[in-house]
């Protein structure tokens, strides 16, 4: 068992994904690409392929543009919960617009799974706040939770019209997490968390990626305290991973300048204890 074993991996064994836009342009509509904070979409495929089967549920409480659902291609039945209408609309015109391609799509994502050639799975779109939705019993959860702050940090500096538009739309509603300060923001985590725990049956998997942050140029770190949320309500770990995301031209800049410039990602997993 190994995350993604036909990908390349760097010197330090962080698996190399390359850009996912062609793939993209492919099964979303083009305004996808104003959510600033995507799964990388063939990382996506291979955490489905890696701990998932045909016929299971998986659910994604933070939803975004959908990115999750296209494990419904692969035979899995998929529920996203996502509070933005906005992403929320996007999630349903990208199923609408799967309907006439479904073979065709399954195969250009199948590809990628060893030839999956089963049927297309549900996919429930629910808009909502996830400290208040129910969620549904499921085998398994997929997901990238939002920063604290992450209003601060998208609009505080002087940002283009297009990148504020997208900082707009990414923490539009006011019970957005992304919205609140570490404190509350580690509160609410905390009884999504609970809420995890609840949903996700004995021997299911939960998946979480989580990028760390640099202030004030050092690392924040961020997996410490995902595992311990975790582990101390009935999950173990089951596979830790690291990608590294293609740079940005602006990483390129930060770095010749010797700024802290963080590139890696962390891919969680863990299993539910039986
Ligand atoms: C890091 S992004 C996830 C992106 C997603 N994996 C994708 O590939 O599109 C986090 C998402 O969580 C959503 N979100 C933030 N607070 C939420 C809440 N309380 N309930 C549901 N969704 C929330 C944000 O709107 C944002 O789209």
């Amino acid at each position: 068992m190994m995350l993604a074993e036909h990908y390349p991996r760097d010197d330090n064994g962080w698996i190399l994904f390359p850009r996912d836009t062609e793939l993209r342009r492919k099964l979303q509509p083009a305004e996808v690409m104003e959510h600033p904070a995507k799964m990388n979409m063939h990382l996506l495929i291979e955490i489905v392929k890696e701990f998932t089967r045909p016929g299971d549920t998986i659910t994604d409480i933070f939803g975004g543009v959908g990115t999750t659902a296209v494990a419904i291609l692969m035979g899995r039945n998929v529920n996203l919960i996502e509070i933005e209408t906005h992403f929320t609309d996007l999630q349903n015109q990208m199923r609408a617009g799967w309907v006439d391609q479904e073979q065709d799509l399954r195969q250009l994502v199948s590809k990628k799974i060893d030839g999956y050639t089963g049927d297309t799975g549900n996919l429930l779109v629910i808009n909502g706040d996830n400290q208040r939705v129910t969620y549904p019993p499921t085998d398994h959860m997929i997901f990238s939770p939002p920063y604290a702050n992450d209003l601060a940090k998208l609009g505080g500096g002087a940002l283009t019209a297009q990148t504020q538009k997208s900082a707009d739309l990414y923490t539009h509603s006011r019970e957005n997490l992304g919205r609140k300060n570490e404190f509350f923001y580690r509160q609410a985590m905390g009884k999504v968390y609970d809420k995890v725990g609840q949903s996700v049956r004995a021997g299911g998997t939960v998946t979480i990626t989580h990028r760390d942050r640099s202030r004030a140029g050092r690392r924040i770190t961020f997996a410490n305290s995902i595992i311990r949320e975790l582990t101390s309500r009935g999950f173990s770990v089951l596979d830790l991973n690291k990608w590294k995301a293609p740079g940005t031209i602006a990483q390129r800049i930060n770095a010749e300048k010797g700024a802290l410039v963080i590139n890696d990602e962390d891919v969680l997993t863990f299993i539910k204890d039986e």
